[in-house]
């Protein structure tokens, strides 16, 4: 991948394509993750005397203006971040945008609105891209978690300006690739979340390349009810349970299912709950969280591992009630001293309160996934020479 440091960034306009697809409700940003994993490059640029043109998407408005998507609050919070002001457009192709861009100073910031407020951004669109890059000398691409997309702003714009990948992408690729090809030994996996349907790629990439796979959370059930258990009224996917049959036969002992839950009649703060046995989920109560004989079986084998990767809560954890096995299996990861990578997301919601206690906490969520299920990103390949 062509490198950040490769471009002379001097004095130059430099396109840098960002992630700042975060939370934002009445104005008011939630969780600012993506914002700080992407001031290294911004800083880089701007000790350089660069003038540095940010573009970023928000939401999923379909081609079209919405208020509620503009980029106010991120131009804000960017601002305080960086301790200096960010000059902010209400479009990001034109001839106001040009004129904004055209009359940056060395060592300033532009912050362009929403691209996709244009549907071209999403169609790969090349005169759109022309457009954007018209802006600039050169192009940065910083956002891995849009990398997976092969959009105007991700992939054509590449192909137009010299182009590098930013630094928080280089860290991205550099501590996932790490576990795709080299992870050292034990290696375990620990999956979590509602479906089975999302996470096949990867177990069928990283099942021949961990010592084991800990499955919990809502998917867990399709394993469980492959195995013929009876698992009351709990999440199941029937079109998976041939899938999940196959791999426990081909993986045999590295998965490791859940041996208790706690169940509940229903997915809601108060309802009253229990621990019981996997054998034992009574036809009228559904599994919730992975019980306390679980976290133990769980958190013994990460603490022998020296790569552990985990996606996925081990449970319903946006409702507290459910939330202790993911939080101990949290803690379990981050007292492990080895290289810890947490995938983006969900997980990296639930680590949001102690991320410097892992390796890498990925900002991508589809793109971690499809990065981990062994394919080329559209966005990283473009920008390899
Ligand atoms: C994300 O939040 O995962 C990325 O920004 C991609 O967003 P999208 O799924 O709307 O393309």
């Amino acid at each position: 991948m062509r490198k950040l440091q490769d471009l002379e960034v001097n004095g130059k306009r430099v396109l840098v394509r960002v992630d700042f697809n975060i939370p934002i409700e009445d104005g008011r940003i939630s969780d600012d993750y993506r914002i700080v994993t992407a001031l290294p490059t911004i800083r880089y640029l701007l000790e350089r005397q660069a003038r540095v043109i940010l573009m970023r998407h928000l939401g999923r408005p379909n081609g079209k203006v919405v208020e509620k998507l503009r980029l106010e609050p991120v131009a804000a919070r960017l601002a305080e971040l960086l301790e200096q002001p960010v000059n902010y457009v209400r479009d990001c192709i034109g001839p106001e945008v040009e004129q904004a861009a055209a009359s940056l100073q060395n060592g300033q910031v532009l912050l362009l609105e929403n691209l996709r407020f244009h549907p071209e951004e999403e169609k790969n669109n090349e005169d759109f891209a022309r457009k954007l890059a018209r802006l600039a000398d050169c192009y940065i691409n910083d956002a891995f978690s849009a990398a997976h997309r092969a959009h105007a702003s991700t992939h054509a714009i590449a192909q137009l300006l010299p182009s590098a990948a930013g630094l928080l992408m280089e860290k991205e690729i550099s501590a996932l690739s790490q576990l795709e090809t080299n992870p050292r030994h034990p290696f375990v996996v620990v999956l979590g979340g509602a479906k089975v349907s999302d996470k096949i790629g990867v177990i069928n990439n990283l099942v021949n390349k961990a010592d084991y796979l800990l499955i919990g959370g809502g998917m867990a059930f399709t394993f469980l009810k492959a195995q013929g258990i009876e698992i009351g009224r709990s999440l199941v996917e029937p079109e998976r349970i041939e899938y999940a049959k196959e791999l426990l036969i081909k993986a045999g002992d590295k998965i490791k299912l859940p041996v208790d839950v706690v169940v509940a009649e229903a997915l809601k703060t108060g309802s009253a709950q229990k621990v019981v046995s996997c054998r034992e989920i009574p036809a009228d109560q559904m599994g919730l969280d992975i019980g306390p004989e679980t976290i133990a079986l769980f958190s013994q084998l990460i603490s022998t591992a020296r790569t552990v990767f985990w996606n996925g809560p081990l449970g319903a954890f946006e409702i507290p009630d459910f939330s202790r096995g993911t939080i101990s299996i949290r803690e379990a990861i981050a007292q492990n001293s080895g290289t810890t990578v947490i995938g983006g997301g969900d997980t990296a919601n639930a680590v949001q309160e102690c991320l410097d206690r892992f390796t890498h906490v990925s900002t991508g969520g589809g793109a971690s996934l499809e990065f981990l299920e062994g394919r080329i990103l559209p966005g990283v390949a473009v920008l390899t020479s």
